[in-house]
């Protein structure tokens, strides 16, 4: 068989990813089976789970061949980004989607020999995808984004995890001080997506492979550094401290945090 073209590929996982957006909001319409999985802070839904089978399901059926890493388990344990690696994460931001019903995303990435090929970050109740990489641009629906202005510190609005500010960790607020004010969504995927359209200037948080596995690719299409929060490159298997941010708000804050 012949491999399918990135074109292809794009068009195929915009069909999962609108069959997983029914399959949600149809899920939406009873009450969810919530369980906590490290603490109470940590939660997962019947729907998380569902849709990740889901996801693995025609991602295995479409391209047997690939490895599969997913938040939920029902992917395999990747040690290896040989090949084609997909990424899943089929609910992001599970606390909103618990108590809001609202603000929160489904994010696959393709890479492809560790390099990052396709991102869809999809804002399920906007109903607005996030698509695209490096040799297709990136999307919002069917609007091609271009690149954000490249702000400075003072200049912008910043993301910074709830954790990073309330345990003062690398001195963030000092960060927050000198730009134009904070935000927070919950949502690592809602948060990539603020950065990918400039309404954000940097975006930091502790994040596992499927929170930035998806916005790298798109961010880094669009000329932000996504990077540890040292400004050092990102492992795809690891979760670290990472920082999304325009070049200027990169090089305003490594100074601040040092
Ligand atoms: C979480 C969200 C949250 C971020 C956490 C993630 P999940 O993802 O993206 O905004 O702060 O670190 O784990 O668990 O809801 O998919
Ligand atoms: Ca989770
Ligand atoms: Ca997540
Ligand atoms: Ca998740």
């Amino acid at each position: 068989m012949t491999e399918p073209t990135l074109a292809e590929v794009d068009q195929t996982v915009k069909t999962w990813l609108k069959a997983s957006r029914a399959l949600v909001l149809q899920r939406m319409t009873t009450p969810l089976n919530v369980d906590e999985k490290t603490g109470r802070k940590d939660l997962v839904t019947n729907v998380d789970k569902e849709n990740e089978r889901l996801l693995v399901s025609k991602i295995r059926a479409f391209s047997p061949d690939s490895q599969v890493l997913g938040e939920e388990g029902f992917g395999d344990s990747v040690t290896d980004t040989t090949g084609w690696v997909w990424v899943v994460d089929p609910i992001d931001g599970t606390m909103n989607f618990v108590k809001q019903r609202d603000h929160f995303a489904m994010m696959i990435a393709l890479y492809i020999d560790g390099r990052g090929v396709l991102g869809y970050i999809y804002d399920v109740m906007a109903n607005v995808l996030y698509s695209g990489g490096p040799s297709l641009g990136v999307f919002k629906n069917d609007q091609p984004l271009t690149k954000p202005a490249n702000l400075a510190l003072r200049d912008g609005l910043v993301a910074i995890s709830g954790p990073l500010i309330t345990e003062q960790q690398m001195n963030m607020p000092e960060v927050v001080r000198q730009s134009a004010g904070l935000r927070a969504y919950g949502s690592a995927g809602i948060e990539f997506s603020h950065m990918l359209t400039g309404e954000l200037i940097t975006y930091v948080s502790y994040l596992k492979p499927w929170d930035f596995g998806a916005g790298k690719i798109l961010a880094e299409t669009l000329g932000l550094r996504v990077t540890r929060v040292d400004g050092t490159p990102l492992s795809m298997l690891s979760s670290d401290f990472v920082m999304v941010a325009t070049e200027k708000a990169q090089q305003d804050i490594l100074p601040i945090i040092g």
